[in-house]
Formats: structure tokens, sequence, C-alpha cells
């Protein structure tokens, strides 16, 4: 076996890989600086994050320019630092402004934004207490579907058998993706689109990185109560938009409850909501058609709300370029 050599810094940076240019630039507080030189957006190996997965993140996106909802993804990522006790190193006004600076560096008006927070370096011990202060990166990224030309089509949907998670680890976006991870690769070996996890009780909890929500025959609309799932940017918006259908009598009620089995099977609508889904309808729910087979009216319409939030002079949209 060739012997491995042991190198200095300059011969070792040399020797790194060309990295893959879909990732446009990277902020790190380590150095608090931004590269756009993939090969060196690089973590420290004694960060919490990277040995015990001891952090939190979001991940947003950039749209022709302009990110789109920014403050409620930085508002739940500080209420994630708050539950696991990460300090936040710098205010959040602050690191929207970072945000916006490692967009811009990327070059590229259409991107995925990924905020890691982490514990920090300093330890590859288990306490927490040993890491020497709290870590931010922001990666910037190919965003793999720009724009929102239409209602996506319908998509399929299986029943996940990876164990649900519970608490904490619901609720909070921690950098413990395991469980999701599983539900991605479940949902790839199924050949289906998303496998979304049951909870203790046999109701609906959520996909691996999206929440669900169904139209019921009588024009209610529910979404599983966010005490047991993450508390979704894109579904608190379709919530917000639902009040609207409600006053307009196109639903009855649009509210967090329960959803058992029974009531997804007799479902007219199911949708799935998130950053990169947006609001996709699903047709086909445990190998059976969702109301008539097709992408419903809700659905429609809440994309179409969605959609209007999504040009230049919104409120909702903080600009960057
Ligand atoms: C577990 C989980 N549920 C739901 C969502 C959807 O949240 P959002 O709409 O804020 O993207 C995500 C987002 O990544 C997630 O990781």
């Amino acid at each position: 076996m060739k012997v491995k050599e042991i190198m200095g810094r300059d011969e070792w940076l040399a020797r790194l890989p060309g990295r893959d240019k879909k990732l446009y630039a990277m902020y790190s507080s380590v150095t608090d600086c931004i590269v756009t030189d993939p090969s060196l957006m690089l973590v420290p190996v004694d960060d919490h994050m990277v040995h015990r997965g001891d952090g939190v993140f979001e991940s947003f996106k950039c749209m022709d320019g302009r990110i789109y909802n920014l403050d409620a993804h930085l508002e739940r990522l500080g209420r994630s630092c708050a539950q696991l006790g990460i300090e936040l190193p710098v205010p959040l006004d602050e690191m929207a402004d970072i945000v916006v600076q490692t967009v811009r560096a990327g070059g590229e008006r259409n991107a995925l934004v990924r905020l890691l927070l982490s514990r920090g370096p300093g330890t590859m011990g288990i306490n927490p207490y040993a890491c020497h202060r709290p870590e931010l990166y922001i990666v910037v990224y190919e965003l793999p579907q720009v724009g929102m030309a239409g209602l996506p089509e319908g998509v399929s949907v299986a029943l996940s058998r990876i164990p649900v998670k519970s608490g904490l680890f619901a609720t909070v976006k921690t950098c413990n993706y395991l469980p999701n991870v599983l539900m991605k690769k479940e949902a790839v070996d199924l050949g289906v689109d998303f496998t979304v996890s049951l909870d203790e009780h046999r109701n609906l909890a959520e996909g691996a990185t999206e929440n669900i929500g169904i139209v019921t025959l009588g024009k209610e609309l529910f979404m599983p109560p966010p005490d047991r799932v993450l508390a979704g940017t894109t579904a608190k918006r379709a919530l917000h938009f639902a009040q609207q259908l409600k006053r307009d009598r196109q639903l009855t009620s649009a509210e967090y409850r329960p959803i058992s089995m029974g009531m997804a099977r007799s479902a007219a609508e199911i949708h799935i909501y998130g950053t990169t889904p947006n609001i996709t309808p699903v047709t086909v729910f445990d190998g059976k058609p969702v109301g008539k087979g097709v992408p419903g009216p809700i659905a429609t319409a809440l994309f179409d709300m969605l959609k209007a939030e999504m040009v230049p002079d919104s409120t909702r949209l903080t600009k960057v370029f």
C-alpha cells in the first residue's frame, strides 16, 4: 500500500480537488469572510455540527435577485437556537445583512441559501461546553427549479416506515436529519416523490423536508399541529392565504388539526408545502388517487396567492441585486 504523505498547509490546499461549481459562495464566521471557490468552502472537523449534528439550520431561496420570507426563516432560526441553548453569534438583523452579502457575492439571481449555525469547534468529545463559540456558515448554491411558472404537476406520496421524530427533535430544525435523509432514500427506493411519516396516534406528521395538509370533502383545510412537526414557513403562509379562501367561501375552515389516516384517505385534496416544492398537489396517496386524481382548486388558489407574494414589490422579499 502507498505510504500516505504528511503535508504542510500550502501543499494540502493545492491538492484540494476542484469542487462542484453549483456552490456559488460561502460565508464562514471562522474567517469572517466570503469565498467563491468551492474547494475552500470548508467546516472545521472538530465543529460539534460535523461529528455530533449539534447545530441548527435554515434553507430559503433567492428568486430573480430577491430572497423570499427571510424574516420568517431567521425568526425560526432564533427559536431553534433558543431551544438548544446555542447563542446567536450575531444579532438576526446583522445575520440578514451577511446573508444578502453572501448571495450577492455568488453572483446568481436565482439560488438556494443554507444557513448553518453550529455549536462550534473546540472538541471531538460530546460536551457542548467544550466548544469555543458558535459558528455561522452560509452556503449559496444552485436552485434546481427556477421561478413559479404554474402549479406543479401532481405528485405521489407513500407512508414512511422510518420512526417519526418526537418532541424537541420534531419541532426544532436541528442538524440531526438522519430520519429525514432515510425518508428521502425511502421515497427514491419506492419510486414515489415523497414519503410522509405517521405519529404515535397514526395521524399524518410530515415529509422529509416538507409539511402536508388536506382538504376534506366538506371544504375544510387541515394541517398537523406545529407542536408535532416542524412549523413550516410555507405551510404557515398557506394557512394565512386559506383564511382569505374561507372569507370567499371556497373553504369552510382552515386550521391546524390532527389528520387521521381515514381523513387522509377520503380527502378531496392533499397538499405538500415547503420552500422547494412551494405548494404542490398530491394526486396519489398510499397507492390510491386523491379525489379525482388531478390537482384540485384549493391547491391552485393557494399556489396563485403564494406566487403573487413573490412579485418584485412584495414586502416578503429582501432585495439582493
Ligand atoms: C422536517 C421539515 N418539515 C417541513 C419543512 C418545510 O418548511 P419550510 O416551508 O419552512 O421550508 C422543512 C423544511 O426544510 C423540514 O425540514
